[in-house]
């Protein structure tokens, strides 16, 4: 184990706090960001965080970091919805990652019903605001005690 936890978020979370606060909160992607980082830390694993609006540069950014990182935290966006580049990247690196979002996407139009990472995540966490981000980090270091 490298002691390594990524949190990767896509597109427009970057907007945090200002975007649609009536669905995404207050809470800007800093303090969530930072927030987590204290969690990971607090069980001995070190956060790598990082964002991007762009598909490529999150491939590019779980190809370089994947291979050595125990595991990852996803809030992929709007990507999620769209991307099999983002699934291959992941199944190539074979990161074991939670797949999360801020809003309950099964309550919200339909075409976010559908994502191409669920079915390969190790679980998915959706639909409570910024504590998504708290209990998905619980969740990857129980995953990864458990698992060695
Ligand atoms: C989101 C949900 C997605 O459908 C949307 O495109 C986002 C944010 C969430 O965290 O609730 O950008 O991933």
């Amino acid at each position: 184990m490298s002691g390594i936890i990524l949190l990767v978020n896509g597109p427009n979370l970057n907007m945090l706090g200002v975007r649609e606060p009536e669905k995404y909160g207050k809470t800007t992607l800093e303090e969530i960001v930072e927030k987590t980082a204290k969690r990971a830390s607090e069980s001995g694993f070190r956060l790598k965080a990082f964002q991007s609006n762009h598909e490529g540069s999150i491939i590019d950014f779980i190809q370089k970091e994947g291979m050595e990182a125990d595991g990852m935290l996803l809030n992929a966006g709007a990507f999620t919805h769209t991307s099999v580049a983002v699934r291959d990247a992941i199944l190539s690196v074979k990161l074991p990652f939670i797949e999360l979002h801020l809003s309950n996407v099964f309550a919200r139009e339909e075409f976010r019903h559908r994502s191409f990472l669920s079915d390969i995540a190790a679980g998915v966490i959706c639909g409570f605001g910024e504590t998504s981000y708290e209990l998905a980090i619980r969740a990857m270091i129980d995953f990864l005690s458990k698992r060695g």
